[in-house]
């Protein structure tokens, strides 16, 4: 099922394994750099099926650090261009997140702390800047207090999203995601942790966002979420139910299921009510695909080729972020584990003309059974 193609709208995935996004911190003022093109065309050349550009802000102030990616600015399409195409070169698909990190903005760089910018980062050249939110309640103690957003604010962070998925058609990108988890503005607006109002009333904005932009964007649209806040008194696998619906009647077509963040790190060994065990986050990705009836893609993890077409099994994609970084050819090393290409056929020609052949030499010497 792993190396089965998948076709959402128009576009065909080669199989079902997605590089997730995974932020660099390495950006200059928005701008890729070669460091993201090799990053990425690795991910391809590896295999996967489509390959996630990081967290990329939709507005400057919408960086969580200095160092993430933006597309605020048609200045940043030609950079993000040459990945696109490289990436979509390589037979993956070329896909692209859209975000704004609301509360969680002016951070430092993970090997800085991942904390509020401090006057030591400020002599790095990374100033602290101020952050805008649905209400001033901040992250927590020694982190700034966000600006309440008004009506003028919606309205101008619905617009930068709009305006970075035309960037995002632009540059040559075939899948959107829109962030909406990990503590996030979207995500915050969500939360009853960051948010005042009923479920319903938290939706609202965050529903015209990804409506503007569906809008906008006629290719597959994937919108992240945080399945379960896993903090006391926080947003729920039903709200996430409720929510996927209603995203559902817009027209997204895939629910990127993760969990966490909105009180800190979703990565980090920060302390959650869920273990982290391998694909724990996967039983949210069956239960949104069952409930709400649109396709899911799991992610938390996910290790092993077996483990990896066990989820094939249960939801339409399978993400991998940390494996991937392990070993970028986690795709081609997944098929041959789980005998989908035992001829090197889904490898690149440059490196599968050879390594067929060193295989048989292989055999004939005894080394390989
Ligand atoms: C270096 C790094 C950067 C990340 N950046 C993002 C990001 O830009 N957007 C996002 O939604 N998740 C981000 N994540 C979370 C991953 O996409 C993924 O959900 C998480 O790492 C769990 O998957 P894994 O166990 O396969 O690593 C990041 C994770 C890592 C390790």
């Amino acid at each position: 099922m792993l190396f089965e193609p998948l076709k959402i709208r128009d576009v065909s995935l080669r199989n079902r394994i997605v590089v997730s996004p995974m932020c660099q911190y390495s950006a200059k003022d928005g701008h890729v750099g070669d460091w993201h093109l090799v990053h990425l065309g690795k991910f391809a050349q590896g295999g996967a099926g489509a390959v996630f550009v990081e967290a990329t802000a939709v507005e400057r102030r919408g960086r969580i650090t200095h160092g993430d990616t933006g597309i605020w600015d048609d200045a940043h399409i030609q950079g993000l261009q040459r990945i696109a195409s490289f990436v979509k070169s390589q037979g993956a698909v070329p896909a692209i997140q859209l975000a704004h990190a609301g509360r969680k903005a002016s951070m430092a760089r993970p090997w800085y702390g991942n904390g509020p910018l401090t006057p030591e980062d400020s002599t790095r050249g990374d100033k602290p800047w101020s952050t805008v939110a649905p209400t001033e309640r901040s992250l927590g103690e020694g982190w700034i207090t966000p600006r309440a957003m008004r009506e003028g604010d919606q309205q101008t962070v619905l617009t930068a999203f709009k305006e970075a998925a035309r960037r995002a058609h632009a540059a040559g990108f075939e899948m959107l995601e829109i962030h909406a988890a990990h503590g996030y503005l979207l995500h915050s607006f969500l939360s009853p942790i960051s948010n005042d109002g009923s479920a319903e009333e938290r939706m609202r904005f965050p529903l015209q966002v990804i409506e503007a932009v569906r809008q906008a964007w006629k290719k597959p649209l994937f919108v992240r979420v945080s399945s379960i806040d896993d903090v006391d008194g926080g947003w729920q696998l039903e709200d996430t139910i409720a929510f996927a619906k209603k995203l559902k009647q817009i027209g997204v077509d895939v629910i990127d299921c993760s969990s966490g963040g909105i009180l800190g790190s979703a990565t980090a060994a920060t302390k959650t009510l869920i273990p982290r065990v391998p694909g724990f986050q996967v039983p949210f990705a069956e239960s949104i695909k069952q409930a709400a009836g649109i396709r899911t893609m799991a992610v938390g993890l996910i290790l092993t080729p077996q483990q990896a077409e066990e989820v094939a099994n249960k939801v339409d994609l399978v993400a991998v972020a940390r494996e991937a970084l392990f070993d970028p050819n986690w795709p081609l090393h997944a098929a041959q584990a789980l005998g989908a290409d035992p001829e090197f056929a889904r490898w690149p020609v440059q490196y599968g003309w050879w390594l067929t052949r060193r295989e048989s030499l292989l055999r004939k010497l005894g080394v390989r059974k």
